[in-house]
């Protein structure tokens, strides 16, 4: 037998893409690959990129560059890029960078083995197609090794919201949600290779609505569907856009004891005028009143958001309102961006502000968003939590997990092993982390 080629991912973005790096590796294992850690023994490099803002994108170019002198060194390597970027500007990266033999769109991958084929024959393979077919029942030669306690899963992709700075619309293409069956068997199987909690993804996850038995599943009733999984303890799903928070899924929220009180409710700014122009479809006191209703059913939820600032024709008093909404909310955690221009957006062609302007705010909002996340790490001390153990710590005897909140708890002389679920008193809050101890 001849000795395995071995396949080298990195992966860019969100945690959809590193979904999908499992899935290409995995289809890349049934034609004799092997994952290796390092581009330098790889046969075939597969850069799975992200189109979110220009510098993700950016950082393409340079990644690929440097393999250049690898692939004079080995004629036979391989280089593909798949993800976003591949599908939004797939010629122009063939025509950029000749040592790219593949280029491959989200919604393709389940044609690797193909196009890998093709790829070894010399020839350029480029595949951006929206196909019909489910390209993950495609792809489902899984090899059944053990695997960590925490898996992603699937379960709808693509968004028709059309926020005017948004490039996913047009990258993973129209919302499409799996069948809730498909779904359910792949979390029963991870549930069998050692994973305890699984984090449901979709762009618009909220907005799930995948064929059941009896007509459609909402992302609640899925949820109560996974929540009869034995030895599955957690769930969680992201992300979440406020105008598809069901009832029925915030009551879950306050019901479903497996179903973590932890939700990423983006809400991108607190000015209405631009929350019009972002083409949100909410307003903050419509998302205000929402997140009452979350914590009236759940109280200790942590809340999560993600916000841009220097939107085209974001004024100070604009920017001013998602402080005072911030304020009021009080988020756990939270990522926030500078506005970036995405060709081919509704925004991309409107008056652009000030960049030195968007630093200084983008500063003002994060400097407050660190100050709300210390707090609310800072108000664990003292409470009991569940923590998931994951790996050893640094220190001899020392685990690592996260908290029902997705706090990283350490515990020390700690006698669990990753996978295992605990009781822990936190006793004290540090920089990136909390530190418990166990409860007997
Ligand atoms: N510029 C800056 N941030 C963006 N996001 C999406 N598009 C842009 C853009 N053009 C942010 C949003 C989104 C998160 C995933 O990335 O806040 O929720
Ligand atoms: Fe992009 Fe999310 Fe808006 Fe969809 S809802 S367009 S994924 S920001």
């Amino acid at each position: 037998m001849s000795a395995p080629k071995k396949l080298f991912i990195k992966t860019y973005g969100c945690q959809m893409n590193v979904y999908d790096s499992e899935r290409m590796a995995e289809a890349l294992g049934g034609e004799g690959y092997v994952e290796t850690k390092s581009p330098d023994d790889a046969d075939m490099i597969l850069l799975n990129t992200c189109h979110i803002r220009e510098k993700a994108a950016e950082k393409v170019y340079s990644e690929l560059g440097r393999f250049k002198g690898l692939k004079a060194e080995k004629p036979d390597l391989k280089i593909g890029v798949a993800g976003c970027v591949a599908q939004a500007e797939g010629e122009e990266i063939m025509r950029r960078q000749p040592l790219v033999d593949l280029v491959v769109g989200p919604q393709s991958y389940h044609r690797l083995p193909e196009m890998e084929a093709k790829a070894r024959e010399g020839e350029k393979v480029l595949d951006t197609d929206f196909p019909e077919e489910d390209k993950f029942e495609k792809l489902k030669n899984r090899p059944k090794a053990k695997r960590g306690p925490t898996a992603f899963l699937t379960v709808q992709e693509g968004c028709d919201k059309f926020c005017a700075f948004c490039v996913v619309p047009y990258t993973r293409g129209a919302e499409v949600s799996r069948p809730a069956g498909r779904i359910l068997r792949e979390a029963q199987e991870l549930v069998e290779r050692g994973v305890r909690e699984i984090t449901l993804l979709g762009q618009n996850v909220n907005a799930y609505h995948g064929a059941g038995p009896n007509g459609d599943l909402t992302l609640a009733q899925l949820i109560w569907e996974l929540d009869k999984i034995d030895g599955l303890a957690r769930i969680r799903f992201t992300t979440s856009h406020p105008n598809d928070m069901q009832d029925d899924l915030i009551e879950a929220h306050g019901t479903c004891a497996k179903l973590m009180p932890y939700l990423h409710l983006p809400v991108q700014a607190g000015s209405d005028k631009i929350l019009k122009r972002m083409n949100r479809s909410h307003t903050a006191e419509s998302y205000l009143r929402l997140i009452e209703r979350i914590r009236a059913a759940r109280p200790d939820i942590l809340i999560s958001g993600d916000f841009i600032v220097g939107f085209p024709e974001e004024t100070e008093e604009d920017f001013q309102a998602t402080m005072d909404l911030v304020e009021e909310v009080k988020y756990g955690t939270a990522y926030s961006f500078k506005y970036s221009t995405r060709p081919g957006t509704p925004a991309a062609e409107r008056p652009q502000v000030d960049p030195a302007a968007a630093d200084d705010r983008l500063q003002r909002l994060q400097a407050l968003l660190t100050r709300q996340q210390r707090e609310v790490q800072d108000s664990m001390v003292g409470r009991e939590v569940g923590v998931l153990f994951e790996k050893t710590g640094r220190l001899p005897g020392q685990m690592v997990g996260k908290s029902d909140y997705l706090h990283a708890v350490h515990v020390a002389d700690c006698n669990r092993q990753a996978g295992d679920l605990a009781r822990v008193r936190i006793v004290s809050s540090g920089a990136n982390s909390l530190a418990g101890e166990l409860i007997a």
